[in-house]
């Protein structure tokens, strides 16, 4: 099959090269990817949210199956557009990705499949919404409706961040027609863990549970970001708490989309909040998680694109996916300054060293190729705030980090961050 995928992360990278193991896969392109992506796939020049340019090459270059890595496209309705023009492609139709493009979306049909989620209302205009906020409780969290780049969410802990996150959304419209309805809702406490799972529209196929590491600095401080490290399988989801979490939030959800006639086909991924009172419900994402999948799927043994097959073909039932017992470990070398500004064009060097390590695996996210006239276009240069996802697998959740670290130590570029303590929760150390 010839198989475009489309991004440009880490997410990507990692999609990218699970594929290329399928015996199913005769040729990957990937629109527009980036500069590890590029040495196992064809790159295509073509932005990941321009659906008519995208449409365009898959006819012409006879492309068997697009698979959509970020959300921007699936909300805008790319699934739906390709499969009008008869290609096949995996992910949810544009009704469904409103579980991911509207907060409120969300939020309603959880209330109608009686998945636990935190109370809420809703607030079209700034005045009900702080009138409403004067009456409860802090800490509580302000969330935009639409998508905000993971921005669109404060956890507020005075009247004063309210004000300002209201403000910001709703006045000085930050977040343009993804702000102009919010959501107040409580605020939840416990640890995080992200259920990934791919539907068929009936029945799903769960992959491995994880852990991602959202805020900037070790210990989960500073602010929060597109995710700084993630790791598999996770120990805070028991074999009770996934089943639970399955039964009780995964099936509802499918089950409802499919009565009300729009079957969820694709990846659904819940971000849990394990809490004293069982698995509550923090957002669903119409895609594979990223930093998430960079850990899951270094451990996933059968074929992803039979799986993605069987999804779009309403085959899912019967099938099941093999896994490695070791735990995957990714840390994420970021660009200094990230999440806010950040200098680009610094060169990577010791990656080749880092990529021969045992069991080390290196997926690329924010680089390229350098166009320096000395460089005969070969050294490879940062171009974003994620650069790379340095990711490990090993016998146990202590090798596994230890194996990771390692080839961290080796890679070097100018103002490089990272997090220290990706999988310390697991292994149970002290912050
Ligand atoms: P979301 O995009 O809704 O997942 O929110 C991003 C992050 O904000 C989550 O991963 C949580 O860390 C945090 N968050 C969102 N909603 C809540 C909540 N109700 N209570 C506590 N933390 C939350
Ligand atoms: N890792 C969080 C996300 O993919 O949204």
């Amino acid at each position: 099959m010839r198989i475009l995928v489309i991004g440009s992360g880490g997410r990507e990278h990692a999609l990218c090269w699970k594929i290329a193991q399928s015996a199913k896969c005769s040729k990957i392109y990937c629109a527009p990817g980036n500069g590890g992506i590029r040495q196992i796939a064809e790159t295509v020049d073509i932005n990941a949210d321009d659906i008519a340019s995208l449409l365009e090459f898959a006819k012409a270059n006879n492309i068997d199956l697009t698979v959509v890595g970020p959300e921007t496209p699936l909300v805008k309705g790319i699934v739906d557009i390709f499969q009008a023009a008869g290609l096949k492609i995996f992910g949810p139709s544009e009704n469904c990705a409103l579980i991911e493009g509207s907060k409120i979306f969300a939020k309603v049909l959880m209330k109608r499949a009686g998945v636990p989620t935190a109370a809420f209302k809703i607030f079209e205009n700034i005045e009900d919404a702080l009138l409403h906020a004067a009456t409860k409780t802090l800490p509580f969290v302000v969330k935009a409706d639409g998508l905000c780049a993971g921005k669109g969410v404060v956890i507020c802990r005075t009247q004063e961040d309210v004000r300002l996150a209201l403000e910001n959304m709703m006045v000085a419209k930050a977040f343009g027609a993804s702000g102009e309805r919010v959501i107040i809702e409580d605020c939840l406490v416990g640890e995080e863990a992200s259920i990934i799972v791919l539907s068929d529209g009936k029945t799903i196929v769960p992959l491995a549970s994880s852990q991602d590491h959202k805020r900037i600095f070790d210990g989960d401080m500073g602010p929060n970001t597109g995710g700084m490290g993630a790791y598999s399988p996770t120990p805070v989801i028991t074999n009770d708490l996934f089943k639970k979490i399955i039964d009780t939030i995964i099936y509802p959800i499918i089950n409802t989309l499919a009565q009300d006639g729009t079957p969820y086909k694709g990846v659904l991924y819940a971000g849990i909040m394990v809490t004293k009172d069982g698995p509550y419900v923090l957002e669903f994402n119409a895609r594979f998680g990223d930093p998430e999948t960079q850990a899951i799927l270094p451990r996933l043994k059968g074929d992803l694109v039979e799986a993605m097959e069987r999804s779009i073909d309403g085959k899912l039932a019967n099938f099941s996916l093999a896994w490695d017992a070791r735990p995957c470990v990714s840390v994420v070398l970021a660009s200094g300054g990230y999440p806010n500004g950040y200098e680009k064009g610094m060169e990577i060097k010791g990656l080749e060293e880092a990529a021969a390590m045992r069991d080390v695996i290196i997926f690329h996210a924010g680089t390229r190729r350098g166009r320096r006239a000395t460089d005969d276009n070969k050294l490879l240069i940062t171009s974003g705030g994620r650069v790379l996802n340095v990711t490990a697998l090993g016998d146990d959740m202590q090798r596994a980090t230890d194996n990771c670290y390692n080839a961290v130590k080796v890679i070097r570029f100018e103002k490089m961050h990272y997090r220290r303590d990706i999988g310390a929760r697991a292994l149970g150390r002290k912050r």
